[in-house]
């Protein structure tokens, strides 16, 4: 077993374990007809809500929205801008998801908007007993925000 995995077993399992339960859940939503990749995220509030979100695929393609924008903007729309965790799961459509599968660069730009990079942790999951745990900063190191334009 490896070190995150290790770390949170003492912290935090149960949590985790619902969120990837929720993510793996939320692929079912997705909306993917081009790319048939589905992908669903819960994202837990720092007030214990949880907002969930999947893929919203377009056929002009850059008009897609990735699982975990939604769950974030889903959230903002009803007035949370404080995040603890997003559990994300994906895979090819009807199949179990064999890779842990990270967010992409805009979703890790939008997820820094809100998060303090150092606390918040995305959890990657192949299923509720399989995932990993990751602090956005080592994802997402020295990302642009607000400060820096503070010149
Ligand atoms: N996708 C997500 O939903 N989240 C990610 O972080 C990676 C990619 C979606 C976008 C698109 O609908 C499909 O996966 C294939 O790229």
């Amino acid at each position: 077993m490896d070190k995150t995995v290790k770390e949170q077993k003492t912290k935090f399992q149960a949590d985790y374990r619902k969120l990837a339960e929720l993510a793996l859940k939320m692929r079912e939503k997705s909306y993917a007809p081009y790319s048939h990749f589905c992908v669903g995220a819960a994202l837990l509030t720092e007030s214990g809500e949880i907002y969930l979100g999947c893929n919203v695929e377009n056929a002009s393609y850059p008009a897609t929205n990735c699982a975990e924008r939604t769950a974030v903007f889903h959230a903002v729309s009803e007035g949370e801008t404080h995040f603890q965790a997003i559990a994300i799961a994906g895979g090819k459509k009807e199949q179990q998801c064999l890779e842990y599968v990270p967010p992409c660069g805009i979703c890790r730009q939008v997820l820094a908007e809100f998060c303090d990079p150092e606390e918040f942790e995305v959890i990657l999951a192949k299923s509720p007993q399989e995932y990993r745990v990751f602090r956005l900063q080592e994802l997402f190191p020295m990302g642009f925000g607000a400060d820096d334009m503070e010149v």
